[in-house]
């Protein structure tokens, strides 16, 4: 199976969450997979750790990776929300610097702004290490803790995603 663990590294413009760990600052340039080969990377990946848990809604939190045409990866993103409904998001991924392939953006809709996606470490099948670092202003923060604590979600600074239960998703598209 495979399985993906994502860091999100969240910067804040205003002020520090308490009890959590953010940074503020500029973001981390980690060194990511060399050789990165997107096709190998294709197919559905199972989220198993997020760091922080702030995004954390649902659970069985999947991501569906197919290549375009164009050379460019459709992304679907989906999870079992607490109500028992599936959410979920299609966006596309687009390597911006062919010499640099592990670096990719992830556009998601209009609007939006794009978000990083470096593949630091993979083995193109069990295991997967995923870094995201952008900008959220302290509003937005508060707004996704308001979102969470109404949901009866708990906030932890680092919580497993929940890959139990999952049947009614399994191959969800
Ligand atoms: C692409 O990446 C290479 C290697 O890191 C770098 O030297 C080059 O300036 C980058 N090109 C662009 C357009 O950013």
């Amino acid at each position: 199976m495979k399985a993906f663990q994502v860091l999100f590294m969240l910067l804040l413009t205003a002020a520090v969450a308490d009890g959590q760990s953010f940074h503020l600052g500029k973001c981390q340039q980690p060194s990511v997979q060399e050789d990165f080969d997107v096709t190998r990377y294709m197919g559905t990946w199972y989220e198993i750790e997020k760091l922080p848990a702030i995004f954390e809604r649902g659970k069985c939190n999947q991501a569906t990776y197919s290549l375009l045409a164009d050379g460019t990866v459709k992304v679907h993103n989906s999870e079992l929300l607490p109500n028992g409904k599936i959410n979920s998001i299609e966006g596309v991924a687009k390597v911006k610097n062919s010499s640099q392939p592990a670096i990719l953006t992830v556009s998601f809709f209009k609007g939006v702004p794009d978000g990083p996606y470096w593949v630091l470490s993979t083995d193109y099948q069990s295991y997967s290490l995923v870094y995201s670092c952008f900008r959220l202003v302290w509003d937005v923060i508060s707004q996704l803790h308001d979102e969470l604590a109404s949901a009866g979600v708990n906030l932890n600074r680092l919580t497993v995603s929940d890959q139990t239960g999952c049947d009614q998703t399994k191959g969800m598209k």
